[in-house]
């Protein structure tokens, strides 16, 4: 059972998920409704996510609704061991470490798809993938499962186009009160500071490079400018970088920004963004920060050919020195900074994320049997009541349509 580092640390953890629950009023209410109805009875919940406070409230939500839980990290940075250990002890199955090592990180997935799941959380696709090519007996069981982000949708998809793909599974990123707020509000406050808390460094007056303008691009850029810095984007795709132009920000081929950054965020999900030919550009002492999903958009590979290094500077901070002096720092070893060197987005904003993967969990488990295996949106209505819970949450009233009003809106031959 359970692998995980120090289980003496489960008295922080608890204390470390109290406080999120108490920022977290969507989940509560789930956790109230779903632990009368318990709707997850019997069933095994495989989770590959960042364990931290927020996952980890998620968590016992969902066997507060009746599900067993096992769960694994989705990133060997991002596990906070205290928390690994608090919900060890409230009876979760846990295979997590921080700085696991390639083969513990990939031991712990296998623990985890070896539980023979019926329904399963994944960030990033690497549970989903695995239970396709290593379980195949453990397929039929699978009822569904729900992905956190891009990088896994994109996966999903492939497989799905591929006609792989054997359960169905829950586009939670698409859910508009996933990525509207979490993507872009989430990722821009914790990539900011997931800078601030590895380097201690001012961002005002700062050049920052943010590279790819998705949702969670836009938040980085946003947050960057907000705290003084002139930020500067590079994009592939036009709409895109247009729509970074009318935002207010300089746009430019990232041979160009690498010459002028002070700070360089990537967001694209795509893999060898940062090469060698933009280091070499480089001024003395720049950051690079990652916030993509996965450790490939920085080449560290590259950097470590043509650099010395790397040296540790700083907890989360690695120096990599060239021949002439000037020197490279990459933050969280190129991993998601945001959970890297910091806690990962902020509880309100989860609220909203976990809310939807555990209705998604719960959709799936009350359509058993009567979707295909294929990618599904997260039906509206769940979308609106998270909306709606949230602003009940906040305390925000809002106005509703008058009688007329609606007649107005559905007709066509009124003058
Ligand atoms: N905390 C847990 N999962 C997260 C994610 N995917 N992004 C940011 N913070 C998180």
């Amino acid at each position: 059972m359970n692998m995980i580092r120090d289980e003496s640390l489960a008295p922080e953890g608890l204390e470390k998920i109290r406080w999120v629950k108490e920022h977290m009023p969507v989940l509560k209410n789930l956790e109230s409704t779903l632990g009368k109805s318990k709707p997850l009875r019997g069933i095994n919940v495989a989770i590959c996510l960042h364990l931290e406070a927020k996952t980890a409230y998620m968590a016992l939500v969902l066997k507060e609704a009746g599900a067993g839980v096992v769960i694994t990290g989705s990133n060997p940075l991002s596990t906070q061991d205290s928390i690994a250990a608090g919900l060890a002890s409230r009876g979760v199955e846990v295979y997590a470490r921080y700085n696991a090592t390639a083969e513990e990180y990939k031991e712990y997935l296998y623990k985890t798809a070896s539980s023979a799941p019926g329904l399963v959380i994944d960030d990033g696709g690497d549970l989903v993938s695995l239970l396709h090519k290593k379980f195949p007996e453990h397929l039929p069981n699978v009822i569904g499962a729900a992905e956190e982000t891009t990088t896994g949708l994109i996966r999903a998809r492939a497989m799905e186009k591929a006609g792989a793909l054997a359960f169905p599974i829950m586009a939670v990123n698409d859910a508009l009160c996933k990525y509207l707020f979490d993507n872009r509000y989430g990722t821009g406050q914790s990539v900011v500071d997931g800078i601030m808390r590895s380097t201690n460094l001012i961002i005002a007056g700062k050049i920052v490079v943010v590279i790819g303008y998705g949702w969670c691009g836009k938040g980085v850029a946003m947050r960057a400018n907000g705290m003084g810095a002139r930020v500067i984007v590079c994009e592939v795709e036009e709409i895109k970088a247009l729509e970074a132009h009318m935002d207010g920000y300089e746009v430019m081929p990232l041979i160009d920004a690498a010459a002028e950054g002070d700070i360089f965020v990537t967001v694209t999900g795509c893999s060898k963004i940062l090469t060698e030919a933009h280091f070499k550009a480089m001024k003395d002492q720049v950051i690079l920060a990652n916030a993509g999903h996965f450790d490939i958009e920085i080449d560290k590979e590259a950097l470590a050919a043509i650099t010395e290094g790397p040296r540790r500077v700083r907890k989360d901070v690695d120096a990599y020195i060239f021949p002439d002096g000037r020197r490279i720092y990459l933050l969280g070893e190129g991993r998601l900074v945001n959970l890297a060197a910091a806690d990962g987005h902020p509880a309100e904003i989860m609220d909203m994320s976990f809310a939807l993967q555990v209705m998604a969990l719960k959709y799936l488990s009350d359509n058993a049997g009567d979707l295909e295996n294929i990618v599904h949106p997260v039906p509206a209505e769940l979308d609106k009541e998270v909306a709606s819970l949230k602003l009940q949450g906040l305390g925000i009233k809002i106005d509703s349509l008058t009688e007329q009003q609606k007649t107005y809106l559905e007709s066509w031959e009124l003058d």
